[in-house]
C-alpha cells in the first residue's frame, strides 16, 4: 500500500489527479494537503471524501509544524506537490504569495521529505518527490522551435520565475543529497474543475452570463493545450518509472492561438446548447474585445514530449476536439459548480483585473 501526499489536490489539476488515482489504484493511501485558496474547493473532490483511502488535512505548505507532523504521523512514499499559486495576472499584480507558497512552501516540503527519509547516509527505499512544474519556466518561443528539457530556464513573469526557482531548489536537493526526484514540466491544461480565471473556463463562463470575451493584446499568441487527465496518466507514469533525477517534460502537441481557442468555445457552445435557450443566440463572435495585453505576455509555448514518450511510453490520448467538447459539456452540466466559485470574491476580481483593460 503506498501512500501519497498531494499537496493543492482541491485545485484545479490536483483535484483531477486525484481521482485519476481513486479511479486506477485499489491499494493506496491519499493524503490531501490544501489550505484552500480562492483556487481550492472541495466540491472538486465530494465523491471521494468519504472514501478509507483518502482523508483531508486543511493547511499551507510554508507550515514547517504541520507539514512535519503529518510526515510524523503517516508512511508518506511519494509526495506530489501541485500547491501553488497558478495564475499568472494575479502574480503581476501581486507576487508576494507567489514567492512565499510557490518557492518557500516547496522548501518545506523537501525538508520534511529529507528528514522523514533520510537515514543517515541511506535514502529509504521507494520514496520519491515528485514537483509539478510548468513549461513556462522555459520563457517565450518565436514562431519556430520547441522547449526540450534542456532548454535554458528563461523564466519571464513573477509565476514562472517562482516556478523556476522552485524547480532549481527541488533539483539541488537531487544534486547535493541525492534525494530522490522528479519534476515534470506540462503545457497548459485544459478540463473539468478548472477555475474561470483561466483562459478556457473564463471564455465559458463569459459565453453563457452574457459578458464580453476579453482577448488580450492581438490574440495571437500561442499556447500548447493538453487535457489535464493525459497530464495526469503522465505524473503517474513518472512516479512509478521516471529515472531518479530527471525532468519530464509533458505536453499536448497541440499549439492554438488564443483567438482560435475563444472561436472554438463560442461554435462548441452553440452546437451543445439546445435551440431556444436564450443563451445561444446571444453568443456570438461579436462579443470578442480586444483588450489591454498582459505585460510581459509571452508569445508562444510548444512542447517536444519526445523524452517522457519514448523513455516511458506516455502519449496525449484525448484529442482537442474530443478534450474541448467534453470540457464545455462539462461546465453545462455543472452551472452549480461554476456559480459557487463565481459568486463573491470572483466579481470584485473580475472588476480589477478587466476594467482597466478594457478603458486601456
Ligand atoms: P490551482 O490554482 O487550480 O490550484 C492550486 C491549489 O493549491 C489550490 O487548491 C490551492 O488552495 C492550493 N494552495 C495554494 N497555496 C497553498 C499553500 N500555501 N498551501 C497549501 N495549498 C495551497 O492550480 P492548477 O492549475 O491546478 O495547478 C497545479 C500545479 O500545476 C501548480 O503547481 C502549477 O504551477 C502547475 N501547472 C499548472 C498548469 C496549468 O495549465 N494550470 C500547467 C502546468 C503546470
Ligand atoms: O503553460 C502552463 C501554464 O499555463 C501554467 O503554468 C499556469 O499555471 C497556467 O495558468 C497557464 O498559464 P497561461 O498564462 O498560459 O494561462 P491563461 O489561461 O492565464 O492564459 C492563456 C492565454 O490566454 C495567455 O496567452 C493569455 C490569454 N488570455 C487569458 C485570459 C485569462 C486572454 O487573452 N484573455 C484572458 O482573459
Amino acid at each position: 500500500m503506498k501512500t501519497y501526499l498531494v499537496t493543492g489536490g482541491a485545485g484545479f489539476i490536483g483535484s483531477n489527479f486525484i481521482h485519476y488515482l481513486m479511479r486506477k489504484y485499489d491499494d493506496i493511501f491519499v493524503i490531501n494537503l490544501d489550505k484552500l485558496t480562492y483556487a481550492g474547493n472541495l466540491n472538486n473532490l465530494k465523491d471521494i471524501e468519504n472514501s478509507k483511502n483518502y482523508v483531508f488535512v486543511k493547511g499551507d505548505i510554508t507550515d514547517t509544524k504541520l507539514v512535519d507532523s503529518i510526515f510524523h504521523k503517516y508512511n508518506v512514499d511519494y509526495v506530489i506537490n501541485f500547491a501553488a499559486e497558478s495564475h499568472v495576472d494575479r502574480s503581476i499584480e501581486n507576487p508576494m504569495e507567489f514567492i512565499r507558497t510557490n518557492i518557500e512552501g516547496t522548501f518545506v516540503l523537501l525538508e520534511a521529505a529529507k528528514k522523514a527519509w533520510l537515514k543517515g547516509e541511506q535514502w529509504e527505499e521507494g520514496k520519491k518527490f515528485l514537483q509539478v512544474s510548468t513549461d513556462e519556466v522555459y520563457g517565450s518561443l518565436g514562431e519556430t522551435g520547441y522547449f526540450s528539457e534542456s532548454t535554458p530556464l528563461d523564466p519571464r513573469s513573477p509565476y514562472s520565475s517562482s516556478k523556476a526557482s522552485a524547480d532549481l531548489l527541488v533539483k539541488s536537493y537531487f544534486e547535493t543529497y541525492q534525494m530522490p526526484i522528479n519534476i515534470t514540466r506540462c503545457s497548459n491544461n485544459y478540463g473539468p474543475y478548472q477555475f474561470p480565471e483561466k483562459l478556457i473556463p473564463l471564455m465559458i463562463n463569459n459565453c453563457l452570463s452574457g459578458k464580453d470575451l476579453p482577448v488580450y493584446g492581438d490574440g495571437k499568441n500561442i499556447r500548447d493545450w493538453i487535457y489535464v487527465e493525459d497530464h495526469a496518466r503522465g505524473i503517474d507514469l513518472v512516479v512509478h518509472k521516471g529515472k531518479i533525477g530527471q525532468v519530464y517534460n509533458i505536453g499536448g502537441g497541440n499549439e492554438k492561438t488564443n483567438i482560435d481557442i475563444v472561436k472554438i468555445i463560442i461554435n462548441t457552445l452553440r452546437k451543445l446548447l439546445p435551440d431556444g435557450d436564450i443563451r445561444k443566440e446571444a453568443i456570438s463572435e461579436s462579443n470578442i474585445k480586444y483588450v489591454k495585453d498582459r505585460k510581459g505576455h509571452d508569445r508562444r509555448y510548444a512542447i517536444d514530449s519526445t523524452k517522457i514518450r519514448e523513455e516511458l511510453g506516455w502519449q496525449a490520448m484525448t484529442t482537442f476536439e474530443e478534450g474541448i467538447e467534453s470540457t464545455v459539456r462539462w461546465y453545462l452540466d455543472n452551472s452549480q459548480w461554476l456559480e459557487e466559485v463565481t459568486s463573491g470574491a470572483y466579481e470584485d476580481y473580475y472588476k480589477k483585473m478587466y476594467i482597466d483593460r478594457e478603458r486601456g
